[in-house]
């Protein structure tokens, strides 16, 4: 089932929940779009009294909080993104976080064809032989990834100081340009800016994507629409949603843009948006 977003953060909007839920539903799935928080008090509200679980996409928020907890630690579990547009990365792979043992130790095989692990099988006096407990993936994150990634991981503080004074400079400057929104973060929670993506309010938002890259500034869209996406078949109306896939920009953005490079994008926006 589909869940309309709320209009200002694109998160998913935790008054319309009750009323997707059946007798089927097993778990609520909230993502910290573009890297802001959800609203995780509200949803683990909902899925405490409706006795479901709750599933944090935190793919693009490792670094933000909201009200002063860690994106990652809210539900019964979280996974994270290491690709190579996430705020921290070493390529592709990921982070599950959990607080559950029982539910860490379903997840390490699963990780692995379904067998246990290396270390396991190290420490046991017999043979070292894996067994397959159940049918898993192969999921592994490679040694060599996993070192890159926990470098990273030192340096979080590092790169989310350069990514949200970068936001902060956006925001300034797109205050005095027509046509353009620049997103709204309720106080209560931090984003880690892993996408800065504006809204365009009239102009064709393809078009202005398309005459971006002609003054030599790439740009792309913000969010899909998942309801929209013939692989589901879905008939929910999410019109926030929707807007967002239409009107969403992401401007260029990463811990390393200078202020240099922010000018030359936000004078081609004046620009292009007239
Ligand atoms: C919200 C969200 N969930 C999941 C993913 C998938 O992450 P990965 O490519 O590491 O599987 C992404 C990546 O774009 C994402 O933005």
């Amino acid at each position: 089932m589909f869940v309309d977003v709320r209009s200002d953060t694109a998160t998913i909007d935790p008054r319309l929940v009750d009323a997707a839920i059946s007798p089927a539903t097993r778990a609520i799935i909230g993502i910290d779009a573009l890297g802001v928080p959800a609203d995780w008090d509200e949803l683990s509200d909902i899925a405490r009294t409706n006795g479901l679980a709750l599933v944090e996409d935190a793919a693009c928020a490792a670094g933000g909080t909201y009200r002063g907890r860690a994106c990652g630690s809210f539900g019964d579990v979280a996974a994270f993104s290491l690709h190579a547009r996430k705020g921290i990365t070493c390529g592709e792979g990921g982070v599950i976080a959990t607080d559950s043992a029982e539910l860490a130790e379903r997840v390490r095989p699963l990780v692995c064809f379904g067998m246990e692990s290396a270390y396991a099988r190290q420490g046991s006096a017999g043979s070292s032989l894996p067994r397959f407990t159940e049918l898993g993936y192969n999921y592994k994150l490679a040694d060599i990834l996993a070192a890159i990634a926990t470098v990273q991981v030192g340096r979080l503080g590092t790169l989310l100081a350069h990514r949200r004074r970068a936001a902060a400079y956006y925001a300034a400057a797109l205050a005095d340009i027509d046509g353009v929104r620049a997103p709204q973060v309720p106080d209560d929670r931090e984003p880690t800016w892993q996408t800065y993506a504006v809204e365009i309010l009239e102009a064709d938002r393809d078009a202005v994507i398309a005459s971006l890259r002609e003054l030599g500034v790439q740009s792309t869209i913000g969010t899909y629409a998942q309801h929209t996406q013939p692989v589901y078949g879905a008939t929910a109306s999410c019109p926030n949603s929707a807007r967002f896939a239409e009107r969403h920009l992401a401007l260029p953005m990463s811990a390393e843009i200078s202020e240099a490079d922010q000018d030359r994008v936000i004078a081609a926006l004046r620009r292009v948006l007239g």
